[in-house]
């Protein structure tokens, strides 16, 4: 059963650039005492609490960006597993899914074996630590978000990966007791996502557990999410239950939904448009309806630290 009418890759260009349904609801559910800042009567499942308060990376202070509000980043959500509505995740996912104790496995090609609770992860890996980012969606919206986590990379020096590992494959939770959207419709669940072990090991490549200094709401992908700034949002998968080094390129969730709109790399890249939409501008949510647009940046602006991660790759192609 599908949860809301509207998915992601059936949308229209207009669909895609339009936030009027999410301001109506909005609207609504402040009227009826529901808005997203006052999650009224809602009980917060919160994540993993170890950490707090975390000390924001002098490197990445977001110094002349604009952070989006709090309440947006926790309120206009895509995660499927709950619902096709931006609001839908911010209600949904804070009925009954228990996001604390978790448990992260990391496997495959690894000399080093890993089962661990996520409080105790963060522990293992030295703590967390805030970085602002900019987060553009493929439907052409765009945040600024500031992350409390840590680098992938600590992650994967623990686990040691070996030698024939190229591909960094992540998955998500599975449980349609809890999770509406995961019983049924066109996505083959669990929601997967991967890497190369080079992009995995950037710095820029964040497990993030929590946002503006606080754990990871719910329906932002608690309590250990991915955070990939340069690539569109989708390939930042939520609430992550498994990491798995592989020697094979793995199929994502998107692209094995819709292979001619969505690849693996998934760079942002405003020369390269959408089919049915352009990449060139992006919407600010929270920027003003009229005034919110602004000119995408090549790999949403962190071109410097990633571009030599695709020498000799040719970024028009989808692949
Ligand atoms: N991860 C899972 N498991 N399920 C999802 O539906 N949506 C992706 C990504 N990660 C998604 C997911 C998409 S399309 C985007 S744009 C971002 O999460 C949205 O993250 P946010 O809701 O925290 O802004």
């Amino acid at each position: 059963m599908h949860v809301g009418k509207r998915r992601s890759w059936q949308l229209s260009e207009s669909e895609a650039i339009s936030e009027g349904d999410y301001w109506n609801r909005r609207k609504f559910l402040k009227a009826v005492g529901l808005g997203t800042g006052s999650l009224a009567g809602i009980p917060n499942l919160i994540g993993a609490t170890a950490g707090f308060p975390t000390t924001r990376n002098p490197k990445y202070s977001g110094e002349g960006l604009d952070v989006t509000d709090y309440d947006l980043v926790s309120g206009y959500n895509n995660f499927y597993e709950f619902s096709y509505d931006k609001d839908g995740p911010a209600k949904l996912a804070n009925k009954g899914w228990k996001t604390e104790p978790w448990t992260l496995e990391v496997g495959g090609l690894v000399d080093n074996p890993l089962k661990l609770d996520v409080n105790d992860l963060i522990k293992r890996v030295g703590g967390i630590e805030q970085r602002v980012y900019r987060f553009r969606c493929v439907e052409a919206w765009s945040m600024v978000i500031p992350w409390d986590g840590f680098q992938l990379s600590k992650l994967l020096q623990l686990a040691s990966p070996k030698s024939g590992a190229k591909f960094v494959k992540f998955t998500t939770f599975f449980d349609p007791k809890v999770a509406p959207g995961q019983r049924g419709g066109s996505i083959d669940w669990p929601y997967v996502e991967a890497l190369t072990l080079a992009e995995a090991m950037n710095e820029l490549t964040l497990l993030a557990t929590g946002i503006f200094g606080k754990p990871m709401p719910n329906q932002n992908g608690a309590p250990i999410r991915l955070v990939v700034p340069w690539k569109y949002g989708f390939k930042s998968i939520k609430s992550i239950v498994r990491i798995d080094l592989v020697d094979t390129k793995p199929v994502n969730t998107w692209q094995a939904l819709q292979p001619s709109e969505y690849g693996f790399y998934a760079n942002v890249n405003p020369k390269v448009d959408h089919p049915r939409w352009s990449q060139g501008s992006e919407r600010v949510i929270g920027g003003g309806f009229f005034s919110g647009r602004k000119d995408t940046l090549m790999f949403n602006g962190y071109e410097e630290q990633v571009a030599g991660l695709y020498d000799g790759l040719d970024l028009r192609r989808n692949y």
